[in-house]
């Protein structure tokens, strides 16, 4: 397997272009299922959970034609999605393990051809993960829905009818699911406490341009009016906030500065926020945003993740990797996973102090300096956080299970070369 090896200590300094956004792409990719017409998506980033979906969708029966782009420095894919008819209904076991974001396929083809058969993803690394919201919500729209043999298999012969739903939680997953489902429904659907992420606001905008009728973006009430059919749209990926904020934290942690192009601050501000009470100097332009941090006097500061505009999940790994080296004490609560700490014990092994409390809370004190160490992580993000930390820590961090990163972050030694690091992967043959 890859290992990254970083040697810390370099002050990072430059620009790096942001990538189309991951969790936006997914549910995109599933809107085509929509429709036997094409989708096109373009500034999708490269990374393997693309693949991984694309991979499964071809097994459904979508062609897929694949385009290179390339502005500048910057290289995107365009893809074209058809799906004129299903060759099965099926999402077998050993596509969804790889990625349990391959349930996006539930709402789009239960919808247009009233069957699928989904293998139900688990378990994973951050949580239980449960789906029972989508379910629930789907049986609530008519289908009838069993357990078998580890699938879930979802009929609705005659089709789904709208429906009143109020989510128990705002689930991005069901969120996105549900929508898609009920554009092609029979009547009005009503999202209550639905899910704001802008990845969602993204897949209306694609929905709407479909021919779906929606109201409500950005709110926790959304209203979809079905259609009978949808059909083909082209659609540009929003830019991912995710690494945006991220490479905003490889900045602080490294007192640099660096010009995040591509970045959309509206969708970070309570990130952004954080930055700015540790005294980081932020500057929002129409089409990036500056981290500069090289003369900040950094004091430790309390996150709690939320639901958006919250503090992200998906960042508390990162931020709390900065805290680790930050002065003074800083609380970091979890409030969406419940087992999302499992970069601390690898923090600690660099020299972090940090003390868990229960499930949900932890307290870290900075301290002078990290040092290196090897270090593995469990999840994407956490992994990322375990490159931060071996920026900012003396002498050489390896960072093993390489294909965590490969998921989520697009060329990530290159583009933290390009702005200075002493970042390389080193191959498996190597
Ligand atoms: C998405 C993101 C993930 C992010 C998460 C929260 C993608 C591909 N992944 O995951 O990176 O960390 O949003 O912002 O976009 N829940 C239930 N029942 C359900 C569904 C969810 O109880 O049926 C709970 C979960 O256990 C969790 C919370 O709701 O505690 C939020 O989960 P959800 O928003 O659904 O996360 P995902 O869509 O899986």
């Amino acid at each position: 397997m890859d290992k990254i090896k970083i040697i810390g200590g370099n002050q990072l300094n430059g620009k790096i272009y942001i990538s189309g956004a991951k969790n936006a792409a997914l549910p995109l990719i599933c809107a085509g299922l929509l429709t036997d017409e094409p989708v096109t998506l373009t500034n999708m980033p490269i990374l393997s959970d693309i693949k991984s979906l694309n991979a499964l969708l071809t097994q459904l029966g979508t062609e897929i034609e694949e385009q290179d782009n390339k502005s500048g420095k910057h290289e995107s894919k365009t893809y074209i999605y058809r799906t004129k008819k299903f060759s099965s209904l099926i999402a077998p076991y050993d596509y969804v393990r790889k990625m349990r974001a391959s349930y996006y396929v539930l709402g789009p083809v239960l919808a247009r051809v009233g069957h699928v058969e989904l293998s139900l993803p688990g378990g994973c690394a951050i949580g239980a993960r449960p789906m029972d919201i989508h379910l629930n919500s789907l049986e609530q729209m008519g289908a009838k829905i069993e357990i078998k043999n580890g699938y879930v298999v979802a009929d609705a012969k005659g089709g789904l009818k709208g429906a009143n739903i109020i989510f128990p939680k705002a689930s991005v997953g069901a969120t996105c699911n549900i929508l898609m489902a009920a554009t092609l429904a029979k009547g009005t659907t009503r999202i209550e406490n639905a899910a704001k992420e802008p990845e969602i606001g993204d897949l209306i905008d694609l929905l709407i341009d479909m021919g779906a009728k929606i109201e409500g973006k950005n709110t926790s009430i959304l209203t979809i009016e079905g259609v009978k059919t949808l059909h083909g749209a082209t659609h540009a990926v929003i830019s991912d906030r995710i690494e945006a904020g991220s490479y905003a934290i490889a900045a602080a942690i490294t007192k640099g500065r660096i010009e995040l192009v591509n970045a959309h601050a509206e969708h970070l501000q309570t990130p952004l926020n954080i930055l700015r009470a540790m005294d980081i100097k932020v500057t929002e332009k129409p089409e990036s945003i500056v981290i500069d941090a090289r003369n900040a006097l950094m004091q430790g500061q309390d996150i709690m993740t939320d639901y958006y505009p919250g503090f992200p999940t998906d960042l508390q790994a990162q931020f709390m990797a900065l805290m680790t080296v930050v002065p003074g004490a800083s609380l970091v609560t979890e409030n969406i996973w419940e087992n999302r700490f499992m970069h601390v014990p690898e923090l600690m092994r660099m020299g972090a102090n940090i003390n868990v409390h229960g499930f949900a809370s932890a307290i870290v004190r900075g301290v002078k300096r990290l040092s290196g160490a090897p270090v593995m992580a469990t999840d994407l993000r956490a992994s990322f956080a375990l490159v931060l930390a071996g920026l900012a820590a003396e002498g050489e961090t390896i960072v093993n299970r390489v294909y965590h990163l490969d998921r989520g972050y697009e060329k990530l030694e290159e583009k933290l070369r390009g702005v200075g690091a002493d970042i390389e992967r080193i191959k498996e043959s190597d």
